[in-house]
């Protein structure tokens, strides 16, 4: 074996021919064009394969402790590659305006959204329908997969394979949130109401006393009247939200899950330095990350391309920037867990945890 066969790399110099399949009558734009695009469908491969590897790991029951170590590291990978694939558009931004639209009218009605693996990290990652932003004429973003005269496709095929490979990451990652340990050795409904009501005690004084604070501080009483609606707002939010009473339309099952998913986020911030906690804490630290990497990813996409076409009709028929800064904004997968971020307390004025020894590694001696 060799470096040169191993690697492929005769193989992989020879993808990069454009439409004629011909990379001498390409100019170096095109070919930086194809090759960043290259090199970007390799990255999200090994993002593929990371979700997919982190996903078996929360699908079972119950998940065994000695892989959530493992899982972290796939979610630190695939936070490495999204912030190095980030800075790649830079080398597309070394295409000027009138360079790229040299070649990009043959390109249409081509489109980084038919990539079929961007498409899949985010059903994999567990991305709603719902949530989706349509493409103008697209009914949907499956349509868009299809080969010419709305014949199948690989990469129609591809989606819908990974449509049909279920749980999502957060599925599965819910799932085991769910059955998180709070105020005791196993899960309980009471355990967690109990620390729930607990919480939002301790948020209530909390978010009063800064109310005050800041009432104090107003200029006039018409301000401080606001200032306390606002705050107002926001206790109730909270509790709303501990309780998975701001989506009254969600049925009674839902809506325990969604209790249960917030409740354990917060117990497991809150109480991070538990030996027993911190590997789960560590999982949905590395979650948010992740996710916050695929956003700033999306908007520095639109940046780029704000740069090279600015806010005209992109080749896929969308209205472009418009467009990608609207996915960046909504595209979102774990909002029970940016949801909990806005309420968390600082250590001191936490309600202690019970049964606090469940969650050491062994239970000290206090006897004198
Ligand atoms: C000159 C370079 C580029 C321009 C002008 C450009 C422009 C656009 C535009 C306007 C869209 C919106 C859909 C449409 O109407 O076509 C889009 C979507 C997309 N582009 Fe690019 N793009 C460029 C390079 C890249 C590169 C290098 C990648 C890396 C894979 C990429 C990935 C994507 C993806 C994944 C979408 C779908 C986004 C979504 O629907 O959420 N683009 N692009």
């Amino acid at each position: 074996m060799n470096y040169w066969d191993y690697i492929r790399v005769e193989q992989l110099l020879a993808l990069q021919g454009g439409i004629g399949d011909d990379e001498s009558k390409l100019t170096n734009d095109e070919v930086v064009f194809i090759t960043v695009h290259q090199v970007y469908e390799l990255w999200f491969k090994l993002a593929l394969r990371e979700i997919v590897q982190a996903r078996n790991v929360f699908h079972q029951n119950p998940v065994p402790d000695v892989q959530l170590s493992a899982a972290v590291r796939s979610f630190k990978r695939i936070v490495t590659i999204f912030e190095q694939a980030a800075s790649h558009f830079k080398v597309v931004e070394t295409l000027t305006t009138r360079d790229y639209l040299e070649f990009r009218d043959q390109l249409i009605p081509a489109s980084g959204f038919q990539s079929a693996q961007v498409r899949e990290v985010e059903v994999m990652l567990g991305l709603e329908d719902a949530t989706r932003v349509p493409l103008g004429k697209q009914k949907s973003f499956l349509e868009a997969l299809k080969g010419e005269g709305g014949k199948p496709s690989s990469a129609l095929v591809r989606v819908q394979k990974r449509m049909s490979d279920r749980p999502t990451l957060k599925e599965a990652v819910y799932e085991w949130l769910t059955r998180t340990p709070i105020y005791g050795g196993s899960h309980s409904e009471q355990g967690t109401i109990d620390f729930l009501r607990a919480f939002l005690n301790a948020h209530k004084k909390d978010a009063e006393a800064r109310m005050h604070l800041a009432m104090t501080a107003a200029g006039s009483v018409v301000d401080a009247d606001e200032i306390r609606a606002r705050y107002e707002r926001e206790m109730a939010a909270a509790e709303a939200f501990l309780f998975a009473e701001d989506d009254p339309a969600a049925d009674v099952e839902t809506k325990r899950k969604r209790r249960d998913v917030r409740a354990a986020a917060v117990f497991l911030e809150s109480y991070r330095e538990l030996p027993r906690l911190a590997w789960a804490r560590e999982v949905i630290d590395c979650l948010l990350e992740l996710e916050q990497a695929i956003i700033i990813w999306r908007q520095r996409h639109a940046r780029m391309v704000e740069r090279v076409i600015g806010r005209r009709v992109g080749t896929g028929g969308s209205s472009g920037v418009d467009y990608l800064d609207e996915t960046a904004l909504r595209y979102r997968v774990f909002n029970d867990l940016w949801g909990v971020r806005a309420l968390l307390l600082r250590a001191p004025i936490l309600p202690p945890v019970e049964h606090e020894e469940a969650y050491r590694f062994r239970v000290e001696d206090k006897s004198p």
